[in-house]
């Protein structure tokens, strides 16, 4: 949500800035702007709609300046405007400024300002940011951003260019990421690592309150007092063509390509393949702690949250471990019974999402063990997390997360079996065996990427399809709920996906004449529930696709297209069962004509409630 951009250094900084933005867009906008400083004055540049219409206007009109600072809005306070979007100045044009995050006492400080004299042009709460340390702006940018910070209530990341302090942006945040980039003769500041690849891969991860000092020869950090402070500099080794598209037409597609070489990446980071063995020290539980579980929380949103209810299969069937799972945005409001000790997960790909980052602090706050799986290094949930298992996915872009998805039922299977195995309720060789189908899945998804010809077709007849329903039952019904959201997020066709014993109880009313079920079996021991599932509904009309685990005995029949999984451990299943799915979620959108990447009203990384 929102992306900020900044750069100050030797060279002309639109061209850097606008490729920036561009490099932040995944995270969902819906106008653009930039901020230059020629030396003499602030010059702003701002345009609805998508970043091209941005880039049009300042080739008609340059703004020449090595010093600048840009935004790509997400609306939260105002419509989708040019007057709503950033950046905004503050009255006497002092001080320009660009925020990601929602400032919730804006308007008593409006009010305040307003008393003062001062006069807004705009709906946003960043307007009254701006005004606000322009008012407290009395000759020292320092002094004016700290005093600014202990004003704003809510969450901001903020760059904000002085007009009395050429050549340098200053930088802020609290419960919003940002990440600033070392070089030897610049620096920048982005909302997120893929804006910062192509120049440096050198970052310092900004913590709450910390203020930051760019300027083109180096930066100087203060915590919230004013007193500096050093900070370590992390190395991301993220290859700079893992976060452009290359010859794939769109992101998604190119991270669903890239699932097989994350699958053994983020396998090997926590099996010894060689030896078909856990590497049981990486995992958060010593083998008396596992002995002495009673249950484990697992806390997410989003397409994390579906992994999470995978992953509670998978470790209630092989660990034998009571798990409860919580959306995020429901778990920190609600009245969960934690107690000191207790372990609690959070599973988060960018490690920024507001609701999460919340959860786990509750957690910490109360003196629960807590275990993060991320994708991010340096990340809040990252760095707050007492024990992080990172996926391996690299960056991902588009908004519907695929590799992040995979990966992280990866790290939730292995952390079953370690359970499993610790606990007494699996021997090593069960283990290695699992170990074993594991290290030949990459094989496995590349042949169903290989085939995926008639996952095209298949949606080349049914994209005009109304309402998709996914059925399956146990760990087939958690899989249904992701494929049901990749459909609907960037498909904009109504999916829903049900227990498959739940139909007789309500939903098998929704089915009508031509209604699509795509019906997950790919359990040997629910198979036959599952026929039975197949005909009721394909009986009443539906059109019934079957993914099954091999030959599936009793689907042909009660299915018209039946698509066959290489046979594989009941469990492992998922981790093919997924591909064909996003494939069909894919092809489907792209038939419809819609934005792939950025689905409407979507934005990949949701840092605000
Ligand atoms: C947004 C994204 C989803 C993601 C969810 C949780 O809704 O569009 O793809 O699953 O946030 O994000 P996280 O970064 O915490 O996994």
């Amino acid at each position: 949500m929102c992306g900020i951009v900044g750069y100050t250094g030797g060279e002309a900084c639109v061209p850097i800035l606008l490729e920036g933005l561009e490099a932040l867009a995944y995270r969902g906008y819906d106008s653009a702007g930039v901020a230059v400083f020629d030396g003499e004055k602030i010059s702003l540049c701002k345009a609805q709609g998508q970043l091209s219409n941005l880039s049009v206007l300042l080739r008609e009109q340059p703004l020449a300046g090595s010093c600048g600072i840009g935004h790509t809005r997400w609306a939260t306070h105002g419509e989708p405007s040019y007057v709503n979007a950033h950046p905004h100045m503050d009255d006497a044009k002092q001080i320009a400024l660009v925020h990601n995050g929602i400032i919730e006492n804006y308007q008593n400080l409006k009010q305040m300002l307003i008393q003062k004299g001062c006069e807004f042009v705009s709906e946003t709460d960043t307007e009254v940011v701006a005004q606000l340390i322009g008012s407290l702006y009395m000759g020292d940018c320092l002094s004016a951003v700290l005093a600014a910070m202990r004003l704003m209530e809510g969450s901001f990341a903020l760059s904000i260019l002085f007009y009395d302090e050429p050549r340098t942006i200053y930088c802020c945040c609290k419960d919003s990421p940002m990440v600033v980039g070392h070089s030897e003769s610049a620096s920048f500041v982005a909302s997120d690592i893929p804006a910062l690849l192509p120049y440096t891969r050198d970052v310092c991860f900004m913590e709450d309150k910390q203020i930051a000092v760019l300027r083109p020869d180096g930066v100087d950090y203060f915590n919230e007092f004013g007193l500096p402070i050093e900070k370590t500099l992390t190395h991301i080794d993220w290859d700079v063509e893992a976060a452009k598209k290359g010859n794939f037409e769109h992101f998604m597609m190119k991270e669903i390509f890239e699932e097989p070489v994350a699958f053994k990446k983020t396998l090997e980071q926590y099996v010894s393949v060689k030896e078909l063995r856990l590497k049981t020290d990486i995992f958060p539980w010593s083998q008396e702690e596992a002995a002495a579980l009673k249950k484990l929380s697992i806390v997410s949103c989003g397409t994390a949250y579906h992994a999470a209810l995978l992953g509670k299969k998978f470790i209630e069937r092989m660990a034998g471990l009571p798990v409860e799972v919580d959306i995020a945005s429901e778990f920190r409001y609600g009245d969960a019974v934690l107690e000191p000790g207790d372990s609690l997960m959070v599973i988060s790909q960018s490690g920024e999402t507001a609701d999460t980052i919340a959860a786990l602090r509750m957690a910490n706050g109360r003196g629960c063990r807590t275990v993060a799986i991320c994708n991010v290094i340096g990340s809040t949930i990252a760095r707050e997390a007492e024990t992080v298992l990172f996926t391996y996915a690299g960056p991902e872009i588009a908004v519907a997360a695929t590799k992040s998805y995979l990966t992280q039922l990866i790290v939730l299977y292995l952390t079953a079996l370690d359970l499993a195995q610790k606990r007494g309720r699996m021997s090593a060789e069960a283990v290695a065996s699992r170990i074993l189908e594991m290290a030949a899945m990459p094989e496995r998804m590349q042949r169903i990427l290989d085939n995926r010809e008639r996952i095209q077709y298949f949606a080349s007849r049914a994209f005009s399809v109304k309402h998709v329903f996914f059925i399956g039952r146990g760990i087939d019904h958690a899989l249904a709920m992701e494929a049901a959201l990749k459909l609907k997020e960037i498909s904009y066709i109504h999916s829903e996906a049900y227990a498959a014993g739940e139909l007789k109880h309500g939903t098998i009313a929704l089915i009508e004449e031509g209604s699509l079920v795509v019906a997950l079996a790919t359990q040997p021991e629910l198979l036959k529930k599952m026929a039975s599932n197949m005909e009721e509904v394909r009986v009443r009309g539906a059109r019934v696709l079957a993914v099954t685990n091999g030959p599936a005995d009793g689907v042909a029949a009660n299915s018209h297209e039946q698509w066959e999984l290489e046979p594989m451990e009941e469990t492992l299943t998922p981790f093919c069962a997924i591909l064909p799915m996003q494939l069909l979620a894919y092809y489907m959108a792209v038939q419809k004509g819609c934005s792939v990447d950025r689905p409407r009203n979507l934005a990949k990384s949701v840092t605000v409630e």
